[in-house]
């Protein structure tokens, strides 16, 4: 129900629905708050080979020079601000929280399955085609619709370029993983995570790997919240100016055969600002059957994933809770 959103209100407490016990706590003085992960530059020397790195070590980079257009990425999120300050009457027309749904206001991460409360509220949005889908999305505020078809574009543009790296990266023909992976669906988080009364008790987002290919997430550059796991320490990522934030899914991690990684990560809440996040999901064709890439499978390293297409692979992840063991562990060789 609509009242569950937590943009709605003020809320001076936390509520009991949202308090992890002790031991899931984000514990967030242990939390390494000047870690780096990598930056590339897209219009620098050797970005085939960084971002090669970067997958295999820490399954998350920054990306600057991205082709992006900054003053698309500030509209992206102001438009995100101005949705998310809407009266509680005009949200409440777009709430649901049936994963199926194209187009839908929620809160937290899966209400219907979940047993702790998540300080979030998200839109999340089907957005290829463009032509499809965007009849669907919200009218207000006005400029809705227009700010965010063509940050979607952009950001679709990006990920074929990544993927192009990527792949090149793993000895592959440059258009291995956008053939691969069929015609790729891309959905929208917009993440909307309000002051929280005590930030040390409750997550925005606990930790989960993202079940598909490629994510691009445009972070507030006001606030940071988005850590991931490195080394077994939680690393925060600040915001960079002008930067976008690029981690490898689940997807990506079985076609490398486990070479690269799907990490970890989580986002954390703050008692001063809200914070916004803009996540882009590129994911495979329902029906495609997806596993290791054929060249990366060797009698020294055989095949740690059995193929398997999204739509089994989606069905999995919605129907676990987010923190459980990663998803793709479900789907592993058994010889
Ligand atoms: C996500 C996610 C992190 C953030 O939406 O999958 O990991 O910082 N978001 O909002
Ligand atoms: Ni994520």
């Amino acid at each position: 129900m609509a009242d569950q959103l937590i943009s709605t209100a003020v809320h001076r407490e936390l509520p009991g629905s949202y308090v992890r016990p002790e031991s899931q706590r984000p514990r967030l003085d242990e939390v390494v708050p000047d870690a780096q992960i990598p930056v590339v530059d897209l219009a620098g020397p050797d970005v085939v080979s960084r971002i090669g790195q970067a997958c295999a070590t820490h399954g998350f980079f920054q990306v600057v020079n991205h082709g992006v257009p900054l003053e698309l990425m500030a509209a992206m999120l102001a438009v995100a601000y101005d949705f998310f300050r809407l009266p509680p009457e005009e949200k409440a027309k777009l709430y649901s929280d049936d994963p199926a749904k194209k187009m839908r206001l929620s809160t937290s991460f899966n209400v219907r399955k979940e047993t702790v409360r998540n300080w979030r509220d998200y839109l999340r949005l089907h957005c290829h085609p463009l032509e499809q889908y965007v009849p669907d999305w919200p009218t207000n505020p006005p400029s809705f619709r227009d700010t965010v078809s063509a940050y979607c574009r952009e950001v679709r543009e990006l990920g074929f370029r990544l993927y192009a790296a990527i792949s090149e990266s793993l000895g592959l023909a440059r258009d291995y993983a956008e053939k691969a992976l069929g015609e790729q669906e891309q959905h929208m988080a917009v993440n909307f995570y309000p002051e929280c009364p005590a930030p040390e008790l409750t997550y925005g987002l606990p930790a989960h790997t993202d079940p598909n290919a490629l994510t691009i997430l445009l972070m507030d550059q006001q606030v940071a919240g988005l850590q991931v796991l490195n080394q077994g320490r939680w690393i925060a990522v600040n915001p960079r100016p002008n930067a976008l934030v690029v981690n490898i899914g689940d997807q990506l991690q079985a076609l490398s055969n486990g070479r690269y990684r799907s990490v970890w990560h989580r986002a954390v809440v703050n008692s001063d600002m809200p914070r916004m996040s803009v996540a882009s999901f590129l994911c495979p064709c329902n029906d495609v059957l997806i596993g290791p890439a054929a060249s990366l499978v060797t009698e020294e390293s055989p095949a740690v994933y059995r193929d398997y297409t999204y739509a089994e692979y989606y069905t999995k992840f919605w129907s676990r809770n987010l923190d459980q063991e990663h998803c793709l562990e479900l789907f592993r060789t058994t010889s």
